[in-house]
């Protein structure tokens, strides 16, 4: 890890009126827990926040939202998919928000067994997705991204900074206290996201399915909720690699 003070999280995109952050880490990742990203986007006065993740991670998530925006001016939290690193938290977040939360209804029944209290505030995203409007003027595309891994998936672009926040897919595996925010160099990330994709993602078709839809977009930088955040030539770079991959049903007899 460079110098930066990675706990305190970083402004990945900022325009007068609009700004994204990636809300930091851990001091240290305890307890063999895999690392995860948290993001805030704010559009004037109002946010969004995305897959915040489970109890353990509240304070400080909590904490660096504060720097940015009143905690009830978060009107919208968006699940990309129903893993406890994504939406354990959803009971927490609910009662400090006043925000409607976003999964698909796929996993509408599932998540209250993590604690729901609120029905009337979680709203189901169809399989073919759709946007999500801030009332400060944002909108928020919700893309397919079923089967990488989840199968009710959800990756969230956002037209204004051209940022893709693409849930577990370019998601890294750092070693211990190795981490760094940006990939610089493709080729030297790889190892941290072979063997993770290779395992949870489901098929060679689905990943180059969601890489073409993914290549139309103006993506400037590539948020996954887990490991580095690619910018620069390493978007491309990721979208061919993963357009290409075997895994999953592809390679099954690697896992059986
Ligand atoms: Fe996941
Ligand atoms: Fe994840």
């Amino acid at each position: 890890m460079s110098d930066t003070d990675y706990t305190k999280g970083q402004i990945l995109f900022e325009e007068e009126n609009h700004k994204v952050i990636w809300l930091g880490w851990e001091k240290e990742e305890g307890a063999g827990a895999i690392q995860t990203n948290q993001y805030l986007v704010v559009h004037g006065t109002k946010g969004i926040l995305l897959d915040p993740g489970g109890v353990h991670l509240f304070p400080r998530v909590v904490a660096i939202i504060s720097r940015y925006i009143d905690i009830d001016n978060i009107e919208t939290i968006l699940f990309s998919h129903q893993d406890p690193d994504v939406s354990s938290g959803i009971a927490l977040w609910l009662g400090v928000t006043k925000a409607e939360i976003y999964i698909s209804e796929l996993w509408m029944r599932f998540v209250p067994h993590f604690g729901l209290v609120d029905f009337s505030r979680l709203k189901g995203i169809a399989d073919a997705g759709g946007s999500v409007h801030l009332s400060s003027g944002a909108d928020i595309e919700m893309l397919p991204a079923h089967y990488l891994h989840s199968p009710g998936n959800f990756s969230f672009f956002d037209p204004l900074s051209g940022i893709l926040f693409s849930s577990d897919i370019g998601g890294a595996v750092f070693p211990d206290n190795e981490h760094y925010l940006y990939v610089d160099n493709f080729e030297t990330h790889l190892p941290l996201i072979e063997g993770f994709h290779q395992r949870l993602m489901t098929s060679n078709k689905v990943c180059a399915n969601w890489a073409g839809r993914m290549k139309k977009k103006p993506v400037a930088m590539i948020a996954p909720q887990h490991g580095a955040i690619y910018k620069g030539e390493s978007v491309n770079a990721f979208f061919s690699w993963l357009s290409d991959l075997k895994c999953g049903s592809d390679i099954l007899e690697k896992f059986i």
